[in-house]
């Protein structure tokens, strides 16, 4: 019995490991050389006088084709672990089945496709890391002026602003650094252009969040000369597009924040020249989908943020009204006027909560989840007790209503917000666990 065993493992193991077996280098030994053995026989270091990682270098050497037994690299490799000619000579050894693979490798006729090069692990990781790292803008901190302190002194008392209100916050971005960040959000309303006129003077501002206040182009004429600023926030303000060509010239710009403002796609040429701008927020501008898509080929490291999209669910709306005309069907293959049908049954999306109710932080305008009711009195149930219905909903941009199970209309929708795309997810797994925490 035991016999039989035995005869039928060898079997199977010789089925699998035969000599005839080929081993695909790139797949099972480049790997192991790459993170093992290039750095000391490479390009850099040729420890030993030898390198490893060509086809010509090493089977001129080191590795006899179809003979394992007569290769130094096998032998090398395959020696006990406190033997001192092992290699690897650092760390752990290889694993048995990289010593085994290695073999059947070297005895299979060592393929290596010939214009393959190897290139150590480290080395690797370095360029795919330089090659993906996105372009930093030079910041050269300034000397901190006179003009600089009194300007941030000023603004800090909160001059012009009255005793009722506070003061914006104006404070070093970090320790150890002279670069400015500046809030007037909380001042919000009470800030106008005139407010502004100091930070012409501070040379080293380099973020600046003037959402809620009453800016104009005069105000943001305060800041074109502001080369140091990389993020800024002009959300909920009348900013148009006449207005954003004050800051043309802020090509350090990397985040910009137009959420609720006048900006269309034409204001968007003023940002062609900020080459490491990253995100623009977008969410209820006049900005379109094309204006983002062509500002994103000009700019590509750009991702200009529309908000969340019902894209899902709109073509489904229209589906449902043609189909009663059968004259409606050549439409279909016009493209154009359809897509115009979709941008106007697009629905503006506002969070009912100002506050997260994952961290209870201020929710981004941004970060919704939004559930589809089919009539607006489900909409009203759901307000009035979201706990006791928010089982039967299946995850955002849900197409049957939760509480009646019909279709939904688009315009009829719960939307709740977060502060950030973790509090979001973290909703979206246990949606009945944070629900008590959404208020208005
Ligand atoms: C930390 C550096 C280092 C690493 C990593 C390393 N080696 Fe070596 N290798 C050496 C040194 C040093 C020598 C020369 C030893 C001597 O001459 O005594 C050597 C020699 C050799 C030799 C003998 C060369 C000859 O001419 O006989 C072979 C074969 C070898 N290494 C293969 C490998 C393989 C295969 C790997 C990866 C699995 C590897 N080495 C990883 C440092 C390294």
């Amino acid at each position: 019995m035991r016999k039989t065993i035995t005869f039928i493992i060898s079997v199977v193991i010789l089925g699998f490991n035969g000599r005839a077996e080929k081993v695909d280098f790139a797949k099972s030994i480049q790997g192991v050389f790459e993170a093992r053995c290039i750095d000391c026989h490479g390009p850099k270091k040729q420890k030993g006088d030898l390198r490893l990682d060509s086809q010509e270098a090493a089977l001129a050497e080191v590795v006899k084709p179809g003979k394992s037994g007569e290769s130094e690299l096998y032998k090398h490799i395959s020696l006990p672990a406190d033997h001192e000619d092992i290699m690897p000579p650092k760390g752990d050894p290889l694993t048995k089945g990289q010593i085994a693979a290695i073999k059947q490798w070297i005895d299979a006729g060592a393929n290596w496709p010939k214009e393959l090069v190897l290139i150590s692990a480290k080395d690797r990781a370095a360029a795919e890391a330089d090659a993906n790292k996105l372009p930093e803008p030079e910041i050269k901190e300034a000397p901190v002026s006179d003009a600089e302190k009194a300007a941030i002194a000023s603004l800090t008392s909160g001059e012009g602003l009255g005793e009722k209100f506070s003061a914006p916050l104006v404070m070093a971005l970090a320790q150890n650094t002279k670069l400015i960040y500046a809030n007037f959000r909380l001042v919000g309303k009470n800030v106008n252009d005139g407010h502004l006129a100091p930070l012409a003077e501070i040379q080293n501002l380099s973020e600046l969040d003037l959402a809620n206040t009453q800016i104009t182009a005069v105000g943001l004429g305060h800041i074109k000369g502001s080369k140091n600023l990389t993020k800024l926030s002009l959300a909920n303000t009348s900013i148009d597009d006449a207005a954003l060509k004050q800051i043309e010239g802020l090509t350090n710009l990397m985040s910009l924040n137009l959420y609720n403002t006048k900006v269309t796609d034409a204001g968007l040429t003023s940002l062609r020249n900020m080459k490491f701008l990253r995100k623009v927020y977008a969410w209820q501008s006049g900005i379109t989908e094309k204006g983002a898509a062509e500002l994103e080929k000009a700019l590509p490291n750009v991702e200009v943020n529309l908000g969340f999209k019902l894209a899902k669910v709109e073509p489904k709306k229209e589906e449902k009204k043609e189909p009663k005309k059968e004259t409606s069907k050549p439409k279909k293959e016009e493209p154009k006027p359809e897509k115009k049908e979709e941008k106007k049954a697009e629905v503006k999306q506002v969070a009912f909560n100002k506050k997260c109710p994952v961290s209870s932080k201020d929710v981004d305008p941004a970060k919704l989840f939004a559930i589809n009711f089919c009539c607006g009195n489900c909409l009203a149930d759901f307000t009035k007790a979201p706990a006791k219905h928010i089982a039967n909903v299946k995850g955002p941009d849900n197409e049957k209503c939760p509480i009646s199970g019909k279709d939904i209309d688009a315009s009829k929708q719960f939307v709740i917000g977060f502060c950030c795309g973790n509090c979001l997810a973290d909703f979206t797994k246990a949606p009945a666990k944070h629900i008590a925490k959404v208020k208005k």
